[in-house]
């Protein structure tokens, strides 16, 4: 099989790559500085001149906070640039998996998320992967949408390395202890979408490495886990005032991928088995020894 993937040298991208290289697919990875898929005319002449039978859709603008003030520029690449990568594959025959997020949601819901839950993004960032979705759904037959959340994974700048990275001056690090997220291994997501493409042809998932924490908590266990010397201080998101709002608890329900047969370990088995993996690059980013993880 040919999947094109955008956004191969992304968090989640290149986890994709390895995956689909190692399931025996032929992949043609579709790198920005080869074709912006803003640019409409670029998307389809390259997306032709591959010809995949699937095009597997991560390529976005993820700055979150900065989507506030570039709001423009969130629409062009999560909005039109999902238009231009639907109609493309359109024109080959090819499937499309496009790559959503948990900040469809507004977070005011008592119980997890399904699919069918009607989405209220708080921020520019969701508002335009939202549009994404629905030129998902208008434009391509074979359309599958999977949501996600949290991020993390050797491929990039997840949480775990953006902590690390503040934690070299040994300061204590200040963490939000009222929003919830799931914590989700980019290597673990590669495989169950992977999985779920084999299963299902359109629709709507959630997959997410399942439960959800505080990112304080989630910060404590990294810093226990690594042995880091520095305090971690819960703060209040108002406290933190971020330029985009975000929901308080967005967990996603993911029995619909299950009812597949597509289930995720829970995100504390993840998060032990990164930590035993990557753990010592992420004691190095915080300035510590890769030798001594309890000093
Ligand atoms: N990270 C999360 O926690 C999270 C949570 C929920 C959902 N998601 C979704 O999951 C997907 C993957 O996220 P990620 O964290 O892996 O993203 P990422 O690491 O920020 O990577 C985004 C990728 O998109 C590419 N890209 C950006 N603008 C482009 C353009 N105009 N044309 C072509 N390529 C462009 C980037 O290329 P360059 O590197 O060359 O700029 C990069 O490869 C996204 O759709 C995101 O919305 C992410």
């Amino acid at each position: 099989m040919k999947v094109a993937i955008t956004g191969p040298d992304g968090l989640l991208g290149t986890e994709l790559v390895r995956e689909c290289l190692t399931s025996g697919a032929s992949v043609a990875p579709l790198l920005e500085a080869e074709v912006d898929i803003t640019d409409a005319a670029a998307v389809r002449k390259c997306i032709g001149r591959v010809s995949p039978e699937l095009v597997i859709h991560t390529a976005a603008f993820t700055a979150v906070d900065d989507a506030e003030g570039e709001a423009d520029r969130a629409y062009a690449v999560n909005a039109y640039g999902t238009f231009h990568v639907c109609r493309a594959a359109a024109l080959v025959g090819a499937r499309v998996i496009y790559i959503s997020t948990d900040y469809v949601f507004d977070g005011g819901a008592e119980r997890p998320y399904r699919p069918d839950d009607e989405p209220k993004p708080l921020q520019v960032y969701g508002r335009s992967k939202l549009a994404g979705e629905l030129y998902v759904r208008q434009n391509t037959p074979g359309g599958l949408i999977v949501r996600t959340g949290s991020l993390y994974g050797p491929g990039g700048a997840g949480f775990p390395d953006k902590l690390c990275g503040r934690a070299a001056d040994g300061d204590p690090l200040k963490v939000v202890n009222d929003q919830w997220c799931s914590p989700t291994l980019t290597n673990d997501l590669a495989k169950a979408i992977l999985a779920l493409a084999d299963k299902v042809a359109s629709g709507v998932y959630h997959l997410t490495n399942p439960g959800s924490v505080t990112w304080y908590s989630y910060a404590l266990r990294l810093v226990e886990g690594l042995g880091l010397p520095n305090e971690v201080e819960p703060v209040s998101a108002e406290g933190f005032s971020a330029p985009a709002v975000r929901p308080r608890r967005a967990e996603l329900d993911c029995s619909a991928a299950a009812e597949e047969g597509v289930v995720m370990r829970p995100w504390t088995e993840a998060l032990a088995d990164y930590l035993a993996r990557c753990g010592g690059r992420l004691r190095r980013s915080a300035g510590l020894d890769e030798e001594s993880p309890s000093t």
